[in-house]
């Protein structure tokens, strides 16, 4: 073997050894659930923000609805495109996301998170109270 072969074998094993994990686990992690948009949600295409606000931010724009209802007494939201909506969890968010289940729920599993908000909010403004 001359100095040359030596080279490209040793880099052959090294990208081996840097690859193994990966190649190993390829196809083991479980893939972030894609949450389903209901056919309201589908014919509004738009979400009250875009979507990558909205899917970073909303936990924001909802504490922000909360202060904005309960401290001010204000409860019409007009996004950054002129778009009106009602400030409200069940009744604007569960409007459109009516599946809270494969929606909300199905997301928040798969992060760990369980917000405690339907203690007291209606999950499903549909059935009324
Ligand atoms: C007018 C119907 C409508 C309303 C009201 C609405 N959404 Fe959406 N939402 C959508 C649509 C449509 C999408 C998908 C947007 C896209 O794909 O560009 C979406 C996307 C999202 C996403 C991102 C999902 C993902 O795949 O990452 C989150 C999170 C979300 N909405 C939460 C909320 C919350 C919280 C509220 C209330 C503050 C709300 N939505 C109100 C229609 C709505
Ligand atoms: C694309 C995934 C995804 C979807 C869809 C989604 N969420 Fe979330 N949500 C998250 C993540 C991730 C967090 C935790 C963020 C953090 O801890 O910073 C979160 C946090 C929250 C929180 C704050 C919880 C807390 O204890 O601080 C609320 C409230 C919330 N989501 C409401 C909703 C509602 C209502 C819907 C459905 C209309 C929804 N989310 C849909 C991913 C999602
Ligand atoms: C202890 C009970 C309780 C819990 C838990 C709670 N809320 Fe509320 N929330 C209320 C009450 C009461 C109001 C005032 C209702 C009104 O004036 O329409 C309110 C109002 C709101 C509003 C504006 C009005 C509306 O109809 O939605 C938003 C948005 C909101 N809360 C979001 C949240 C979110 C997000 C969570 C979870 C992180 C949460 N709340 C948890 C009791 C609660």
């Amino acid at each position: 073997m001359n100095d040359k072969s030596k080279i490209i074998a040793g880099l052959i094993i090294f990208v081996a050894i840097v690859a193994f994990p990966f190649l190993f686990n390829f196809g083991k992690a479980k893939p972030a659930p894609e949450p389903e948009l209901t056919p309201k949600a589908k014919e509004a295409k738009q979400c009250v923000r875009d979507k990558a606000y909205m899917t970073t931010e909303h936990m924001q724009l909802l504490d922000q609805w909360r202060d904005n209802v309960v401290r001010e007494g204000q409860r019409v939201y007009v996004n950054p495109e002129g778009k009106a909506f009602n400030m409200s969890l069940s009744n604007t968010c569960l409007d459109c996301h009516s599946n809270k289940a494969e929606f909300c729920d199905r997301c928040h599993t798969y992060a760990s998170v369980d917000p405690y908000c339907w203690d007291c909010h209606i999950d499903n403004p549909k059935e009324k109270k």
